[in-house]
């Protein structure tokens, strides 16, 4: 089919596979600036703590427009210190959507509240009505999670968090650079919590996260917090962990945050794309609302036929994956929830049908279109 009077070496061109993700061009496309960064960085010694850890974090506040962010280990833990620093623990419940990355809800198992489940719309986000009516005399705090880098109805999310006296923490691990009405995620609820791993928009070579916070208290207990619970090298105000991120780290993500914008801008222009060629009669992608930037952490598509699709995407060398096969409350970990099939039927529905496409920034639009055209041909 894909076979043309160019020969061999077009043919060969045409059945390139599309990588879902390909992290070895990004490498290659920074290397030189990659190894005089490491060289300088790693000379100077300062391998925990050092010099990027505060510029890093200046230069994220700015950019979020926040008084404050701490560099941490992982997302993870971004999520775990924050509702631990904020008080968050045994008797307190926390509404969060089933359909997230097992993290979100982790961490608040972890911090020793309790998750509660709400339901989510069709554009994958939490569904503020499922929220209100989640509420009950313990909830503490909502944690929305801005999926695939589009923002949750915050707003609505924010009205129920004042009406009832709820904190709202972020899970803004997929959002790095996405904005709802011109808020940066991160800067909408009393955190926001963020991951760099290599899997992100704003990546590092290895596992990192920060918390975003106009909180002076949050801020600087989560300082503390990730440095064993120490104020400084004598005093130990409380037992802490470790969850520094390194300063080579924290240096890489410097460099790519300057990039980041033309990094958003690639994938923002490849969803477009996706948009403009894929059949809306076969498959459906929530619209962008107005006012907002989604920034595409991953391109999902919601559709009938998704393991069939799937399966004929990978023949045409087309790698994709799926973000998430099995909700959160019916993973054999929730068990003891008390949750089960049928108690979220949207996130349930959508878990059959929904297909991430690789939309990354060093795809050509003549990749797009490869993928786009496949899709479709694949509905006939
Ligand atoms: C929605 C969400 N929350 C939390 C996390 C956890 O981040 P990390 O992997 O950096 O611990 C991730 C990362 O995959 C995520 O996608």
């Amino acid at each position: 089919m894909f076979s043309n009077a160019f020969g061999a070496t077009m043919a060969a061109e045409t059945f390139a596979p599309i990588p879902y993700v390909n992290l070895a061009a990004q490498i290659a496309d920074e290397a030189a600036d990659l190894s005089d960064l490491f060289m300088r960085v790693i000379s100077r010694g300062d391998h925990v703590g050092g010099e990027d850890i505060a510029l890093l974090e200046q230069e994220l506040a700015a950019q979020i427009g926040v008084t404050h962010v701490v560099a941490l280990k992982s997302g993870t833990d971004a999520l775990v210190l924050t509702l631990k620093a904020l008080g968050i623990g045994p008797g307190d419940e926390v509404i969060t959507p089933p359909n997230s990355f097992i993290a979100s809800t982790a961490a608040i198992v972890h911090a020793g509240a309790t998750p509660v489940f709400a339901d989510v719309g069709t554009d994958q986000n939490i569904d503020p009505e499922a929220v209100e009516r989640a509420i009950s005399p313990r909830t503490r705090a909502i944690m929305p999670v801005h999926l695939t880098g589009r923002m949750c109805e915050m707003d609505a999310l924010r009205s129920l968090a004042e009406a009832h006296g709820l904190l709202i923490i972020e899970d803004a691990a997929q959002s790095v650079g996405s904005t709802f009405h011109g808020q940066a995620s991160g800067a909408l609820g009393k955190a926001g919590c963020f991951s760099t791993h290599p899997l992100k928009n704003l990546n590092a070579l290895g596992d990192g996260g920060f918390v975003s916070t106009n909180d002076d208290d949050l801020a600087s207990r989560l300082k503390r917090l990730r440095n064993h619970g120490m104020i400084d090298r004598e005093t130990v105000a409380e037992f802490g962990f470790v969850s520094r991120m390194d300063t080579v780290q924290a240096a890489i993500l410097r460099y790519r945050l300057a990039r980041l914008p033309g990094l958003i801008a690639q994938r923002r222009r490849n969803a477009t794309a996706y948009r403009q060629v894929l059949d809306p009669r076969h498959v459906y992608v929530p619209p962008e609302r107005p006012d907002t930037c989604d920034t595409y952490h991953t391109f999902v598509i919601q559709t009938d036929g998704r393991d069939a699709l799937k399966a004929h995407l990978a023949a045409e060398g087309i790698g994709t994956a799926i973000h998430y096969p099995v909700p959160i409350h019916l993973q054999p970990a929730a068990a003891g929830l008390g949750y089960a099939y049928g108690d979220f039927p949207v996130t349930e529905s959508q878990s059959r049908r929904i297909l991430t496409l690789p939309v990354n920034q060093f795809m050509t639009g003549d990749e797009v279109q490869r993928v786009a055209d496949a899709v479709n041909r694949f509905f006939g």
